[in-house]
């Protein structure tokens, strides 16, 4: 068909598609190049969110915190993190620019990815997930920023170091990061999985990437304290938080599937580290099994604890992108687990692919995969999972991740994060009217999110 005739085509298809109210069929991701295709449209889609690069938005952010907007500033370091993915997998790098500037605009005065906008919201898992984007920037030699700007290496140790810091761990619950950074935020007394969860991924790539053993004794430390406080049960299932005023016994069971994700890629890069040892390889396997067995019902990824119901919230909605990106990247530094991982995320990319018929563009994605239709469900978190299982499809045919000795260009920094804000001079510590106050905020946040969500947690 010459240019002309196939645009004619085009353009009666989607009138057909708009007078039956009936999409055109869904994706296809049959090929390589159809899931190019694929990933373009829905990486294009997902940009759609983004306002940051317009006159008087700011950088690196999607719309929001609430109640400005729907998106917490972490997850559009998560975005971040999936574009790269995406220019990986499928080498297109129309978003590098945006990629490069949103990165580098968020990281904050102590180039650690605690800028002070975000301090009111700023979690430990919040900073781990901008740590780990930058951290994958430099597993795939992207781009390097200009020698006067910070480095991708030296912002992913600076996020470690700050949290490796003393001022973040303390012997409530035996030890393990709290969830909040400041003190003074709701959450400090909550000790969670995805927390230490990000800590613990960021600490097994560093030791992978520099081979430096302080990395992997911090990850080490990490993985035998989920497992000795109960976050992380012996059969492997992962919980989500307790609180330290009860010694973290009272803990919330609720599963969500980004913290299988985050600790398995950290385990595969252990058992990398390692040189395959015997235990690694059988944490992740174990791993690997229970996360295929709790989120992967049918072989499509499935959010258990709010999907059937739909009382995921906007954070929830973005955790299958990762759980797939997370997977697949396992598989290249621990070969032994891709015959059991990539037919499932094949499968689950399928029914991914299948919901986006939604909305005005017939090519809106959902949320419900396993139902294979439009489930109403849209927003960048939807857009960015079905990018990540798409885009994935391609791990086998790119380079695994580099390390410092096998041809890493980024520049590292051992005192990275040394200058971090410790959130000590700047708050003294309550007046007993201060402290009144916040006890009534809290009262009031626990009471709205107990009456949104239930028993379950927020996560990030
Ligand atoms: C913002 O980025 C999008 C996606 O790359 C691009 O289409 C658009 O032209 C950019 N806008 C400006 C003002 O740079
Ligand atoms: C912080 O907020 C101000 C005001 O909205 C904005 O101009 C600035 O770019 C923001 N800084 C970061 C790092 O996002
Ligand atoms: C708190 O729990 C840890 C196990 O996580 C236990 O070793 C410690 O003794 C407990 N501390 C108190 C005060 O109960
Ligand atoms: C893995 O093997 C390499 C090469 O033999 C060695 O240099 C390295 O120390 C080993 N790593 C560990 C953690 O044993
Ligand atoms: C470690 O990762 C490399 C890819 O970088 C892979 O070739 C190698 O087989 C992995 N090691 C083990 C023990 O699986
Ligand atoms: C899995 O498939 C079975 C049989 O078709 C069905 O009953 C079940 O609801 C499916 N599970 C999910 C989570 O979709
Ligand atoms: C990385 O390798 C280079 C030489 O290729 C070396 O100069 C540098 O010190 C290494 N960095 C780390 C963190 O090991
Ligand atoms: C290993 O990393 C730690 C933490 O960043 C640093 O203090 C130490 O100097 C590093 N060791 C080497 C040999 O580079």
């Amino acid at each position: 068909m010459t240019p002309w005739i196939s645009r004619l085509a085009t353009a009666a298809m989607v009138m057909v598609a708009t007078n039956n109210g009936i999409a055109d069929a869904a994706y296809s991701i049959a090929s390589t190049q159809d899931i190019k295709n694929t990933a373009a449209d829905i990486a294009w889609d997902l940009l759609q969110y983004y306002k940051g690069n317009l006159t008087g938005q700011t950088p690196g952010i999607l719309p929001g915190p609430p109640p400005a907007g729907d998106y917490y500033w972490w997850e559009a370091g998560a975005m971040w993190g999936t574009l790269i993915d995406y220019w990986k997998l499928t080498g297109d790098s129309s978003y590098n620019d945006l990629i490069t500037q949103g990165m580098l605009w968020q990281v904050g005065p102590g180039k650690d990815y605690m800028p002070p906008n975000v301090t009111a919201s700023l979690g430990n898992d919040d900073q781990g997930f901008w740590g780990m984007s930058a951290m994958l920037a430099a597993e795939n030699n992207f781009p390097d920023p200009p020698e006067d700007k910070p480095q991708w290496l030296a912002l992913a140790q600076a996020v470690f170091h700050t949290q490796a810091s003393p001022d973040r761990h303390d012997d409530t619950c035996n030890g393990g990061l709290r969830w909040q950074i400041p003190w003074s935020n709701n959450g400090y007394n909550y000790k969670n999985s995805i927390a230490n969860g990000c800590f613990f991924n960021l600490g097994a790539r560093l030791a992978r990437y520099t081979n430096n053993a302080t990395y992997a004794e911090w990850a080490e430390k990490t993985w035998t304290w989920m497992r000795g406080v109960g976050l992380m049960d012996d059969k492997y299932n992962i919980y989500d938080g307790g609180h330290v005023e009860h010694n973290c016994t009272d803990i919330n069971h609720a599963q969500f599937s980004y913290n299988n994700g985050v600790f398995l890629l950290g385990a595969a890069h252990m058992y990398n580290y390692t040189n395959g040892s015997d235990v690694w390889r059988s944490r992740l396997e174990s791993l690997v099994d229970a996360t295929l067995d709790i989120f992967f019902p049918n072989d499509t990824a499935y959010e258990v604890a709010c999907e059937e119901h739909m009382s995921c919230t906007t954070d929830m909605l973005s955790f299958k992108g990762y759980v797939h990106r997370w997977m697949a990247s396992a598989t290249q530094v621990a070969p032994f687990i891709a015959p059991k991982v990539l037919p499932v995320l094949k499968n689950s990319a399928e029914a991914a692919v299948a919901t986006c018929t939604g909305e005005a563009n017939g090519r809106t994605c959902g949320f419900k995969w396993s139902q294979r239709v439009y489930d109403g469900s849209k927003g960048a978190g939807q857009q960015m999972n079905v990018l990540g299982a798409v885009s994935s499809l391609l791990i086998d045919q790119v380079k695994p991740p580099v390390t410092n000795m096998t041809g890493g260009t980024s520049k590292g920094d051992p005192n990275a994060g040394s200058n971090s804000d410790d959130f000590r001079d700047k708050y003294s510590p309550p007046t007993t009217g201060d402290k009144a106050g916040a006890g009534i905020l809290t009262i009031v946040v626990l009471v709205s999110v107990i009456g949104t969500f239930g028993w379950m947690s927020t996560g990030v």
